[in-house]
């Protein structure tokens, strides 16, 4: 498709350009120099000696930005290092991911963001923002030092994978993350009622005989969190909300002005606990996949702005950690590769949602949820853009995965919607010949 010459300033022509901010797609030109985009013209043929890319009619939106991503790399290369976890990210449109902190060793230290922002740079295919842990090692008992792993790079602060038990703990936490400006990032869960859940508490758990965790471990951890950012005023971030009462206590917080987002994920947003039914342990996620009501209501959440955007947890496994009996394999999905074509064929070619919508929350929302650059396509700012084809349909086949682990339930689906590329700042990255 578009031949890519190695240089540096080029004008790209006849692309559809989302502007996903002002909620509108039109035909026209893009000017990239030294890395950042220079102008946004209307449709025109440009009197210019530099390389012109023919972008063939095809949707040129600002890169994706994904604040949800497992990169297991300190500690857990066997599933993802930062360089296939990255190339996940570049192949599935996005230019910039925020890893979370459940490495080995944990990101409870400035050394660890420091390590993670280097080997980003040596061999990332995106830009690699850092979540700290809240807690030294995620145990949920003493704070780290926010400031100092703010100052080593860090642009939010979260125990993902586990909830932070002790209110006092998590009450602290909100307050001084309050006075250094990051956000909070919630895995809300309840241990005790979700303890030992294989997936959703129904009557599919009861019939497949698996122990489930009920809508109310959710719940309850989302209610308890919401007070505490009532009563600090902290910037609180509940992450891969999965139930219709979830959405409901997010959407009459912020009604009431309480500093609080929201994310769904891809998986949420369009799989349900019957795909459990064969114990595939690729569906096996945490939370875990719920019902069609709450599915309904996540969709109606993205609609009324409750869930403001969509993060993928893209959490890898190997396949020997995946392959033991279901209650033993442990919890996640990858999501980097699929996440925009999933939802593009679930949501847009279903009806439910316009691409420009769909876009935006794949790249401007989640930027600004966090306050890290990204997300918008306007001249002078980097060419972080995402070249994809809403229409075209094709099958995720196993050799295309980038991720280090095949841990999708996805491989062999034909989904409608593919990214062709992705420029970082101004350089082309294709997994499409
Ligand atoms: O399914 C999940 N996997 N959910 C999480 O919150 C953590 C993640 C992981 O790290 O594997």
């Amino acid at each position: 498709m578009i031949s890519w010459k190695d240089k540096r300033d080029f004008w790209i022509m006849g692309a559809k350009i989302a502007d996903p901010a002002g909620g509108k797609i039109k035909t026209g030109s893009v000017l990239v120099q030294k890395g950042m985009i220079c102008e946004v013209a209307p449709q025109k043929t440009p009197e210019t000696d530099l390389p012109v890319l023919d972008a063939g009619g095809l949707v040129l939106a600002p890169g994706f930005v994904d604040i949800h991503t497992h990169l297991r790399e300190p500690g857990f290369e066997d599933k993802e290092t930062i360089e296939t976890g990255t190339a996940a990210a570049a192949s599935g449109g996005y230019t910039s991911i925020m890893c979370m902190a459940n490495t080995q060793p944990v990101v409870d230290d400035p050394s660890v963001v420091e390590y993670i922002r280097r080997r980003a740079e040596m061999s990332g295919r995106c830009r690699v923002y850092v979540a700290g842990a809240v807690t030294r090692g995620l145990a949920g008992e003493e704070i780290t030092e926010f400031h100092h792993l703010k100052k080593a790079g860090a642009v939010a602060l979260s125990d993902d994978g586990r909830f932070i038990v002790n209110s006092k703990v998590m009450r602290l936490a909100l307050e001084y993350a309050k006075m250094i400006g990051l956000p909070v990032i919630s895995h809300c869960e309840d241990p005790y009622l979700a303890d030992d859940a294989q997936m959703n508490e129904s009557y599919v758990s009861t019939r497949l005989g698996l122990r489930g965790a009920p809508a109310a471990s959710e719940e309850i951890a989302i209610a308890r969190d919401i007070r505490l950012a009532a009563l600090t005023g902290g910037r609180l971030h509940i992450a891969h909300v999965s139930t219709a009462g979830g959405v409901d206590l997010v959407r009459k917080a912020k009604k009431t002005g309480i500093a609080v987002t929201a994310e769904a994920s891809p998986h949420h947003l369009t799989l349900d606990e019957t795909m459990l039914e064969n114990y595939d342990r690729n569906f096996k996620v945490n939370p875990p996949l719920r019902g069609a009501r709450d599915i309904a209501a996540l969709r109606a959440g993205l609609k009324d702005g409750t869930i403001d955007c969509i993060a993928t947890d893209h959490a890898p496994h190997t396949e020997i950690d995946k392959q033991v009996e279901f209650n033993y394999a442990p919890s996640g999905m990858t999501g980097l590769q699929t996440a925009f074509a999933q939802l593009n064929t679930e949501l847009v070619e279903k009806g439910e949602m316009e691409l420009v919508e769909l876009l935006r929350l794949l790249s401007t929302a989640p930027a600004s949820v966090i306050g890290i650059p990204g997300g918008r396509l306007e001249p002078g700012l980097p060419a972080d853009l995402v070249l994809l084809d809403p229409k075209e349909e094709w099958v995720f086949e196993r050799s295309m995965v980038r991720s280090r682990s095949y841990n999708t339930p996805l491989i062999g689906k034909k989904f409608t919607g593919r990214v062709h590329g992705v420029f970082l700042e101004g350089k082309w990255y294709s997994d499409v010949s």
